[in-house]
């Protein structure tokens, strides 16, 4: 169950959201619960989590160690401040920052490099599930961005799927909607890194997903946690989709 922060909060406002979200979340092995704050605040992210089961995440990386590369950040940067986790390919990132199927991949690259686990985000938008082209937008991404990875490299990847036009708009995919997609994504998996690999990776969905949502969501089999924007800037909201 990941939270994913996007540009919000100050490091203040990332203190308080854990103390009061850490007791909420105690007892819940069910679940690795990860947060992906901004860069800025990854240090008062990993100072209020330490001793607690819930483990931080970056929201993207550069694919170079370190060089004249303003405004990056790298993975070993990431590893250093104490992060485990780190979303790659986010759809904002694709929309807004020019990230492509082969950026996606040199980034995931990078996040295995540094020995960090990479959340690697897929998802169509709307136009193309109205045409009809969602499974084969899936697929293009998935053999862009994940298929060259090696069987060992894969095996510590997550991926999101996140249907575009449900992020951040209030529209979930219905649970049937969005069980198809991971069931295709699945077998995407299977295809490539064989059936024992693909009944182990974590499949999340991602978009709009909230503490009423959450359930039905998380009774479809394919569908193994969740990507939470807005519902998971609260402590509340967020340990009442952690704890379903
Ligand atoms: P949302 O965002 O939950 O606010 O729709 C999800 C995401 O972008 O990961």
């Amino acid at each position: 169950m990941a939270g994913n922060w996007k540009m919000y909060k100050t490091a203040a406002e990332t203190t308080a959201f854990f103390v009061k979200f850490a007791p909420l979340v105690e007892k819940s092995e069910h679940a690795d619960v990860v947060i992906c704050p901004t860069f800025v605040n990854l240090p008062a992210a990993v100072a209020a989590v330490q001793g607690t089961r819930i483990e931080i995440g970056g929201q993207n990386l550069y694919w170079k160690n370190e060089g004249a590369f303003t405004g990056e950040i790298s993975g070993p940067m990431l590893k250093a401040v104490g992060a485990q986790w780190v979303i790659v390919g986010h759809s904002e990132r694709r929309q807004y920052f020019g990230e492509t199927d082969a950026t996606v991949l040199q980034r995931t690259l990078a996040a295995l490099a540094a020995g960090l686990k990479p959340i690697v985000c897929v998802g169509e938008r709307l136009e193309e599930r109205e045409s009809g082209n969602t499974e084969s937008v899936l697929k293009t991404q998935f053999d862009g961005g994940l298929a060259g990875l090696s069987p060992e490299q894969f095996a510590q990847v997550a991926i999101a799927y996140e249907p575009v036009w449900a992020i951040g708009t209030g529209k979930t995919a219905t649970p049937e909607m969005a069980a198809g997609a991971h069931r295709f994504i699945r077998e995407l998996v299977a295809a490539k890194f064989g059936t024992e690999q693909a009944a182990k990776t974590r499949i999340l969905y991602g978009g709009s997903v909230k503490p009423d949502n959450v359930r039905s969501l998380m009774a479809q089999p394919d569908i193994d946690g969740a990507l939470v924007g807005g519902a998971s800037l609260e402590a509340v909201s967020f340990s009442s989709i952690v704890n379903f």
